[in-house]
């Protein structure tokens, strides 16, 4: 298949395209660099530089290749900055999600992913978290994906398209080739090993007076190469029905057992401070994927924290200073 990949320089799409192409799929990658990185495209895969809200630039895509399915990764991210900057979260993720549905369907293209996020269950009633669980968006960010799962179920309903909603919990490691390299980087794991690496003093830990057993949040960390596999076979399945999945490992880590496991990879030292809580982190998120592994039989290939944690660590060491060799 020839696919639409927007956000394809970024951590996650850029690991999905180089599992698409390693499939024998074509892939045009759109993203505009925001937080992007040239290097993180794969060499078969054809770049458009552009933005999600200019609809020429868009269009010009869809009739310059024969697109049958679009992976939308391209968004802003962050829970923290939604909570600064919501009509940036609400605003522009969703109308730019907008203007790829309308030219993609104009187009005739009906298969289409979403990345979605944990972020979603603000306040679950169950752990592990499934698909049944009430939806409660945690912050502005969460609420845009939400907007964007609510608009594809109506365009499925009334235009045919066919959708998956990927709920990502925490996605984390990298691919031999590509890896984290967000600025400013927010997320824990990348930030504990910039401590490891010596290119940051310390991790400060966002609150130890959490009600979980060291007090330090609980997260579900997901390896980037199996989120990506979920991607795949989600694509696969698209023809025979929408559908929507919670993706984990089912297993939750403390931002302290996280920091432990970090040490114990690298042996190196990693000082750690306490700090306050971070506005918006929920206590614990850890996902169900039971529906993905019954429907599509998705298994998680690095399902441990350390496989997950060695594996970004590789691609540091290769990397220090990240894309910017
Ligand atoms: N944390 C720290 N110190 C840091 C950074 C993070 O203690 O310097 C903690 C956070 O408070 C949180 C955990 O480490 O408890 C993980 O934080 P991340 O920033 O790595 O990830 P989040 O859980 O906040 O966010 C991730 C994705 C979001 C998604 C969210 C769903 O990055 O896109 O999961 O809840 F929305």
């Amino acid at each position: 298949m020839k696919i639409l990949v927007t956000g394809g320089a970024g951590y996650i799409g850029s690991v999905v395209v180089e599992q698409l192409i390693a499939g024998g799929h074509q892939v045009v990658v759109f993203d505009n660099f925001y937080q992007g990185h040239r290097a993180a495209i794969h060499p078969e895969a054809r770049c458009v530089e552009g933005n999600l809200n200019n609809r020429s630039a868009l269009r010009q895509v869809f009739e310059n290749d024969t697109i049958e399915a679009v992976m939308h990764f391209a968004s802003y991210t962050l829970v923290g900055e939604s909570m600064q900057k919501p009509f940036m979260y609400i605003g522009d993720n969703v109308t730019n999600g907008l203007n790829l549905l309308q030219e993609a369907l104009a187009h005739g293209v009906r298969r289409f992913i979403l990345s979605s996020t944990a972020n979603l269950f603000d306040r679950p009633a169950k752990i592990p978290i499934s698909e049944e669980e009430a939806i409660v968006p945690g912050s502005p960010y969460g609420e845009s994906k939400y907007l964007l799962e609510r608009i594809l179920s109506w365009l499925d309903r009334t235009l045919g398209l066919r959708y998956a909603a990927l709920r990502y919990f925490n996605a984390a490691g990298a691919s031999e080739n590509y890896g984290e390299d967000h600025e400013p980087e927010t997320h824990l794991i990348p930030l504990v090993l910039k401590v490891a690496l010596g290119k940051r003093s310390h991790i400060e830990i966002f609150g130890d007076d959490y009600p979980t057993p060291d007090g330090t949040c609980i997260r579900d960390y997901i390896h980037v190469i199996d989120l990506a596999q979920a991607h795949i076979l989600a694509l696969e399945a698209l023809d025979r029905g929408s559908r929507v999945y919670n993706l984990g490992n089912g297993q939750g880590f403390s931002v302290r057992q996280v920091i432990d496991v970090a040490r114990n990879i690298t042996g190196r030292p990693i000082p750690e401070r306490v700090g306050p809580r971070r506005p918006g982190d929920p206590a614990v998120l850890i996902a169900s994927s039971e529906k993905i592994r019954q429907e599509l039989g998705w298994q998680p290939k690095h399902p441990s924290l350390e496989s997950i944690i060695q594996s970004a660590w590789q691609w540091h060491l290769r990397n220090p200073n990240g894309y910017e060799n």
